[in-house]
């Protein structure tokens, strides 16, 4: 089913070949595609619009100006909807008006309104074919991008030989279905995540002392918001659970807002369900204080804190996961840093850890640089210092050639 669900308007133009035209019409609805048919007059007196109706099984487009045949299918509605024009047999005279601009009847005004790609099938006689006249219209349509499906040769209906015979319509019915396959092909790998649902966290968490001081980290929220835009720039739909950060929000993706690790370990675990990624990028912090002053704590000699520990999301993340999903954590460390991240790929059960030391210079919190391992159980691989944007970039290209990433999204 290549061309699944594909509507495709085809318009047939008044030749002999336009007894070969209802070929395409089953050879498209065979390749699973929808056809709605305009027919020109001079078609009409080759085959019967009946005929076009029963195998479309679509009410047939053969008049501008009936009243009654527009409401049902106007020539722009048609033109809007359609994912495809064909336009077989094409005649010089289709193919004249085409490449002029001319509208004067359903199919050379749906042409004009129409957007979609455009596909020309010309049949005719060979000194007709060999004309400059009918060359040069087809040089101008080819250079506004619209296909030709070349003619064959042999005996025409004329009688004589030569280029002009319109090509087979399984031919023309397997062009549309290349372009589309291609089309769909190119559009994967330009946009591999796309239909692909992406949790990203970022930046710290905030935990109340009293009503004016905090524990929190250096993180600045800028890796995590780099991995959300390139996810979202490979067409993926990216959800990012967002501590405190000085960042704005970026543009066309979900951001839920919070302060603590109780609030994200809730608005992650609301929504982790529903994601095929999930990349915790955030540096949660480990401890609260179970009941924070409401009030500013005055000042006295010494002030002991207790503090309770915070749930690990990205544990219960690990304890949750199911066979779809791929988790990857990041491991901040000062020392030992790949011992300690193939230590937390383990225990949090993770696919990727994204390890780095938070000691360097010009690695780490509140820079905008980065210089990072990735750790997973095929091995290590320790990237050079760069942007973070281009550390967002090298994670998500390591997270796509992993088989279990490409079969979770079902891109090979
Ligand atoms: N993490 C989390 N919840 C926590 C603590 C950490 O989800 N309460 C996640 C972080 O988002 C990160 C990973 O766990 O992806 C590792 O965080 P890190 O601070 O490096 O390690 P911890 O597990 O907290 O262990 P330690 O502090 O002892 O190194």
């Amino acid at each position: 089913m290549k061309l699944n669900k594909k509507n495709i308007l085809l318009g047939v133009s008044g030749g002999i070949a336009c007894y070969k035209a209802p070929e395409i019409v089953r050879g498209v609805r065979e390749s699973g595609g929808n056809v709605t048919v305009a027919m020109t007059q001079s078609a009409m007196e080759f085959v019967k619009p009946l005929v076009f109706q029963a195998l479309s099984e679509r009410p047939v487009a053969t008049s501008l100006f009936s009243l009654e045949e527009e409401s049902r299918i106007g020539h722009i509605k048609v033109a809007e909807t359609a994912d495809a024009l064909l336009v077989a047999p094409a005649t010089a005279n289709i193919i004249a008006k085409m490449a002029h601009g001319i509208a004067d009847d359903f199919l050379s005004t749906a042409f004009l309104a129409c957007s979609a790609p455009a596909f020309v099938a010309p049949a005719m006689n060979h000194h007709m074919w060999d004309n400059p006249a009918l060359q040069s219209n087809l040089e101008i349509l080819k250079k506004r991008n619209i296909h030709i499906i070349q003619p064959d040769s042999g005996y025409l209906a004329c009688g004589s030989y030569g280029t002009g015979r319109m090509a087979e319509p399984s031919h023309i019915v397997s062009v549309l279905e290349d372009f589309f396959n291609l089309m769909e092909n190119s559009d994967q790998k330009a946009k591999p995540l796309k239909n692909v649902r992406i949790m990203v966290t970022a930046g710290p968490t905030r935990e109340r002392i009293d009503a004016v001081r905090y524990l929190s980290n250096d993180s600045s929220g800028k890796m995590g918001y780099a991995l959300a835009e390139i996810c979202r720039q490979l067409g993926a739909d990216v959800i990012l659970i967002s501590g405190p950060t000085a960042l704005s929000p970026p543009a066309e993706i979900e951001t839920i807002h919070v302060k603590t690790a109780q609030e994200m370990y809730a608005a992650v675990m609301a929504k982790s369900g529903q994601a095929q990624i999930i990349i915790k990028a955030a540096a949660v912090s480990d401890f609260r204080i179970e009941t924070p002053n409401p009030q500013k704590t005055k000042k006295s000699k010494t002030l002991t804190l207790e503090l309770v520990k915070n749930p690990d999301i990205l544990k219960e993340l690990g304890r949750k996961k199911d066979k779809n999903q791929f988790l990857v954590g990041f491991a901040a460390e000062s020392e030992d840093v790949r011992h300690y991240a193939e230590q937390k790929l383990k225990d949090k059960d993770l696919d990727l850890i994204v390890a780095n030391n938070i000691l360097q210079k010009d690695a780490g919190f509140d820079v905008d640089t980065n210089r990072v391992l990735l750790v997973d159980n095929n091995g290590v691989v320790d990237l050079p210092l760069m942007s973070k944007e281009a550390v967002a970039r090298k994670i998500m290209d390591h997270i796509l050639a992993t088989d279990k990433c490409r079969s979770i999204i079902g891109f090979n």
